[in-house]
Order: structure tokens, then sequence, then C-alpha cells
């Protein structure tokens, strides 16, 4: 089976959804679209707008639509999308009536306002393509209100890239967020269905955090109020995002004892910081796998993916 994804990303995000898309597919997009093999839904990345899984494809509109006929597909309450390809997007006029005329020839039968599947047309370099369309659902979205927050937090959209650059094929995986705040991240893995814990050293934040995960229905012992230093266990990914002492003064002694203690806890590290740490990571005994820098009004943001050398 092969499937068509399309991306969407903000311009100062094409590295970080570049990133993503190495981490999830192996591969690096020279396009707002690409084939892949891989089956991902498209709700599991902020960047994926439409995955269509493909049925047919012709080298013409006239030839697809044959096929189809040919084919006799039955799809009960279904809507059929114009998949629109940035640079060759077809006139409205053309798509409108060619999804009509799709839609006409499948058997079953059509919901505008309720559907039960999507079903999407598109057309890029010369082919046309026909087939099933998963729309994102934005899944991560269901922690963007969670009860406490502070204004260090991260995005519940930040936290799903840093947990898809944890996990990538294996949701085997243990996870750690050693300094985990209001914790972010932790709670998108339990979303995700993830064996993730997160430490803080701050009891009152730590307190804050595990209503967090009480308001979700999750265990709140998988926030344990405590200093990282102190974990004797070990999982293999911890994703960090570091303090920056803006709110508590930090040291970059303290900042590199802390990606020491990450090195110490997991295999693998996704770093969240405010400057780029490469010559730290590597001084701790990290391999830099990738990074991508993130430019928001004047602040910049890195993330690395780094393992253990
Ligand atoms: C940048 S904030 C994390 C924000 C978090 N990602 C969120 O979305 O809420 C860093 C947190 O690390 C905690 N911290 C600092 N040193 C720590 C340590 N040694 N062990 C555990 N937590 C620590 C701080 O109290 C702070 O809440």
């Amino acid at each position: 089976m092969t499937y068509l994804y399309l991306l969407k990303y903000p311009p100062n995000e094409k590295e970080l959804c570049h990133m993503e898309m190495r981490a999830l597919f192996d591969l690096t997009p020279i396009a707002d679209h690409f084939f892949s093999e891989r089956m991902i839904p498209a709700g599991r990345s902020v960047f994926i707008k439409y995955r269509l899984e493909i049925i047919e494809a012709a080298d013409s509109f006239a030839a697809l639509d044959a096929k189809i006929k040919k084919g006799a597909y039955r799809f009960e309450k279904f809507k059929m999308l114009y998949l629109p390809i940035k640079g060759e997007e077809l006139h409205y006029q053309d798509w409108l009536q060619q999804i009509r005329q799709l839609a006409d020839t499948l058997d079953g039968s059509f919901d505008l306002h309720a559907p039960k599947q999507y079903l999407g047309m598109t057309y890029t370099k010369g082919k046309w393509y026909f087939g099933k369309v998963d729309v994102d659902n934005q899944s991560w979205s269901r922690f963007q209100d969670k009860p406490n927050t502070y204004s260090m937090s991260l995005s519940a959209r930040d936290a799903r890239i840093l947990v898809n650059l944890a996990v990538r094929e294996d949701y085997s995986k243990t996870l750690v967020d050693p300094c985990c705040g209001v914790e972010t991240i932790v709670l998108d893995g339990l979303g995700q269905g993830l064996d993730i814990e997160g430490y803080e050293i701050k009891k009152n934040i730590a307190y804050r955090a595990r209503q967090n995960l009480v308001h979700y229905d999750f265990e709140r012992d998988r926030i344990k109020p405590m200093d990282m230093h102190l974990v004797t266990k070990h999982y293999d990914v911890a994703l960090l995002d570091i303090p920056y002492g803006y709110y508590a003064p930090i040291t970059h002694e303290e900042q590199l004892a802390l990606l020491q203690g990450c090195h110490r806890m997991a295999d693998e590290l996704v770093l969240v910081t405010m400057v780029r740490m490469d010559a730290e990571l590597t001084s701790v005994g990290y391999t830099i796998v990738d990074h991508a820098s993130v430019i928001k009004m004047k602040f910049q943001r890195h993330v690395y993916l780094a393992r253990r050398k």
C-alpha cells in the first residue's frame, strides 16, 4: 500500500517538520507532500494535514474515472475531497466538477454533513490519484486546556512533536521527562498510551502537575516530586526541556549536570534549548543524530535528537 502525505507547517517550523518526518518516515521531504509505504495516522503529527491511501492512480482524469468504474468501489456516507498539491493546484471549477463526477461513479451514498469516510482525489506530476483520506484530527489538542499551566510550559502541540521524535516507530519505549514542570510532555505520552514518567524538583509544581494528570484520569504517581539527579531507574529516551533560568537562576554547570543526568538515565535524548548546545552534548558523551532550529519572534529554540556514544 502506498500513501501520499500532505504537510502543513508555518515557514519558521520547516526544519522541525523535516526533522519529525525523518524520525517518522526516514526521509526529508523535498516538497510539501511525499509518498511513503509507512502508514502513520494524520492526527499523530501536527505537520500532516492529510494522508491519502492510494486505491487507484492513472495518467489522466478520464482514465482514473474509468478505473474507479471498473473497480466497482462501494462506500457508504462518504465525502469526496480534492487535496491540492502546492504549486500544482487545479482550477476551482475543474476540481469541483471532477470530484462530483467521481462521486457519481462510485457505488454507495455520500453525506456531506456527517460523513463516515473521507475519500479524495489529487493530481501531481502528470498523475491522478484516488483513495481514502485520513484527515488530521488534532488528537494532541485534547491537553491544550489542562487545568494547570505556567509561563514556562511547552504547548500541547510542541509536546506532540517531541514525543514523536522520541518514539518514532516503537511504542514500547520507556520515556522520561526529567524536569517536567507541569508535565505537558508526560500528558501527551500518556494520551498516546506510552510508558512515560516525569520528575519535578519543586514540590508545588509537581503537585500541580499531578492535578493535571488526575484531571485526565491518569495515575498521579506518573509524576515524582524529586530531583532527577537522585533517579536510579533506566529509560529508553529522556525528553528534556532544559531550564533556562528565566524564573529561577540556573548556571551553565547546572545545565551540564542535567545533561549528564539524562545521559545516565536514558540511551537517547530529545532536548529543547534556547541556545545551541552541540559542544555540551558532545562533551557529555552524546552523538547528535538530528537538529532543528525554530525562530519565534526574537526567540530561537533548538531541538536535538542525541544518542549515547
Ligand atoms: C523549563 S521547565 C519545564 C517546563 C515543562 N516542559 C512544561 O511544559 O511545563 C524546567 C523545570 O525543571 C525543573 N527542574 C529543575 N531542576 C530540576 C531537577 N534537578 N530535577 C527535577 N526537576 C528540575 C524546574 O523546577 C522547572 O519546573
